[in-house]
């Protein structure tokens, strides 16, 4: 077996810690180093028995690994990125890639200029349920998609904002911060969006944000959506809730995406395929499937598709530019709701909104 790709975590946070846990399962890969300004994070690396580094140029300086997780404050993810970029390692960037999709594409292009891979950590994609449910759509098994609806519903306890205030300021509502991963799944699974007309409502809390917000979407293939986030609903419909993705939450038995096709429906996480038994009737008689599927980490199948885009045998499932596709969206339905109007979507890089 060939030595393992050796891979530094930026930012020894919530998440930044769960991607060393989930290395250290990956016999593919090795943690080389933490980056990390505040000084706990030198125990931290203690413990895991790597170097700490304060900042990102320091490590780039002194060893600089096959790549580089960036589990950094979003502020920073642009500016960590293209110095990963410039000295040629390749970077797993924590979702949302920038803070702005005009502020994205920077870095995508820097990318794609220098031939550097830059994934972005929409780890969703990695659960083998959403790639049971994609091969499913394109095989055709549920005909042509002509509608999906997403519920991301959950309830988020007053403590949740007290014990980090940013979580009550301008910008880090729902939308921004859970609806992020919902958009990225729905895009990867119906395709890419063209417009957008949404409607959101202050926070009940009295907080700078929406704590409910829907969306209309239209995709390039004809196919329309809603979905609905809010963090304000005391309910079971939610990923978080329903995928089992993460242990910190209680699951329920329930789904939260529904698609429907020409030729049949598939409702998700549960993965059942509902199709009409012979001919497609309202009047004949329906027939449910629930699809077998392994389960796996979604985290840890996101650093072994990392290690092996680096080691040349994958191409990037979620590329930088996927993440800005999905960032414009998210952008899109802040406008909408802002401004009461429908946001068309144009896709080239740096062209974010019309
Ligand atoms: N994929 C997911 O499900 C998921 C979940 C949570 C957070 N996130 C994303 O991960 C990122 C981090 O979120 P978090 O909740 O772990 O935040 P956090 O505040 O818990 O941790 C961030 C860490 O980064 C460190 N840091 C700050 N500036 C740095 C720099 N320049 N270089 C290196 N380290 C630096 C901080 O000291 C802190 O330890 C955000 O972009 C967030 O949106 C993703």
């Amino acid at each position: 077996m060939s030595a393992p790709i050796r891979i530094a975590v930026a930012g020894a946070g919530l998440i930044g810690k769960r991607h060393v846990a989930a290395i250290a399962q990956c016999r593919e890969a090795e943690l080389s180093a933490l980056v990390d300004p505040n000084p706990a994070a030198s125990e931290y690396a203690r413990l895991h028995n790597v170097p700490w580094f304060q900042s990102l140029e320091e490590l780039l300086k002194a060893d600089k690994p096959d790549g580089v997780i960036l589990a950094t404050p979003n502020q920073v993810h642009v500016q960590n990125g293209l110095e990963c970029v410039a000295s040629g390692c390749a970077v797993l960037v924590e979702k949302p890639l920038a803070t702005s999709a005009n502020e994205a594409a920077i870095l995508v292009e820097a990318a794609k200029a220098a031939n550097v891979p830059v994934l972005v950590g929409h780890h969703r994609r990695h659960n083998p349920l959403i790639r049971k449910a994609h091969e499913i759509i394109t095989s055709g098994k549920i005909g042509q998609i002509r509608a999906v609806h997403a519920a991301c519903w959950m309830f988020k306890p007053d403590d949740y904002f007290d014990e980090a205030p940013w979580r009550k300021a301008a910008g880090a509502g729902p939308i921004s911060v859970n609806l992020v991963h919902d958009i990225d799944l729905i895009r990867y699974l119906c395709g890419d969006v063209v417009s957008v007309q949404a409607q959101a409502a202050p926070s009940l809390r009295g907080y700078d944000n929406e704590d409910v917000a829907s969306a209309l979407l239209v995709f390039e293939n004809g196919a329309v959506g809603t979905i609905t986030v809010s963090d304000m609903i005391v309910s079971p419909w939610s990923w978080e809730l329903t995928a089992r993705e993460n242990p910190a939450y209680p699951p329920t038995t329930q789904s939260c995406y529904v698609l429907g096709g020409t030729h049949g429906s598939l409702s998700l996480p549960d993965l059942t395929l509902w199709q009409n038994a012979e001919e497609r009737s309202w009047w004949k008689p329906m027939a449910a499937i629930t699809v077998p599927r392994e389960t796996s980490d979604p985290l840890v199948n996101q650093i072994r598709h990392f290690s092996r885009v680096i080691a040349g045998k994958e191409e990037p499932l979620v590329t930088g530019e996927e993440g800005y596709k999905t960032l414009q969206v998210v952008e899109a339905i802040q406008q909408s709701a802002k401004l009461r109007q429908t946001v068309l979507l144009r896709h080239e890089l740096g062209n974010s909104t019309a």
